[in-house]
């Protein structure tokens, strides 16, 4: 939170934005000025979890989704990296990893843009493509 400022007698200031901040935006949101000239979009737009962290190996496996809405947005990207940046932070943790079906072109593009490196393609682990279950290729990231 910023400092009050006075800008030409008007009292202005600046606050970081929080979970309870979204009633009035979405209120302020229905007004016909704002939708015509802004670009507002309040939806929620994917998850992103730890699977399962190993506290032996130290890998954390990380599972996400992003909603048709907010694809090739870069959001995938960013909230891994933000993931990542979390996961430096538990005791212990020394790898990132993402198992992914050998067949989801996008997500193992997502992987790559963020520094992952393909570990193997297992000939145990699989993944659901669709009605079908494919290899899945390991991704890695050591912190
Ligand atoms: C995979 C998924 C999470 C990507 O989310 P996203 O927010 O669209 O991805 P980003 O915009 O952050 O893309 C990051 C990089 O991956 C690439 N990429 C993303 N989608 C792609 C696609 N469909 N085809 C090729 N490359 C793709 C982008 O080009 C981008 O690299 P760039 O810098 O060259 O643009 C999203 O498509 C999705 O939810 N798919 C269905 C669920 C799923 O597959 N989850 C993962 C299971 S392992």
């Amino acid at each position: 939170m910023t400092e009050a400022e006075v800008t030409d007698d008007v009292a202005v200031r600046l606050d970081p934005l929080a979970d309870t901040d979204i009633g009035w935006i979405t209120a302020a949101c229905q007004d016909p000025e704002i939708q015509r000239w802004t670009v507002v979009d309040l939806r929620p737009v994917g998850m992103i979890a730890i699977h399962t962290f190993d506290a032996k190996t130290g890998v954390a496996d990380i599972g996400y989704w992003v909603a048709p809405w907010g694809r090739r947005q870069g959001i995938a990207r960013g909230a891994i990296k933000l993931l990542i940046e979390e996961i430096r932070g538990i005791a212990g943790a020394g790898a990132v990893q993402a198992r992914i079906a050998i067949t989801n072109t996008a997500s193992r593009r997502t992987v790559e843009s963020c520094a992952f490196t393909l570990v193997e393609v297992s000939s145990t682990l699989t993944c659901p493509d669709g009605t079908n279950t494919v290899a899945a290729a390991v991704y890695g990231l050591n912190l």
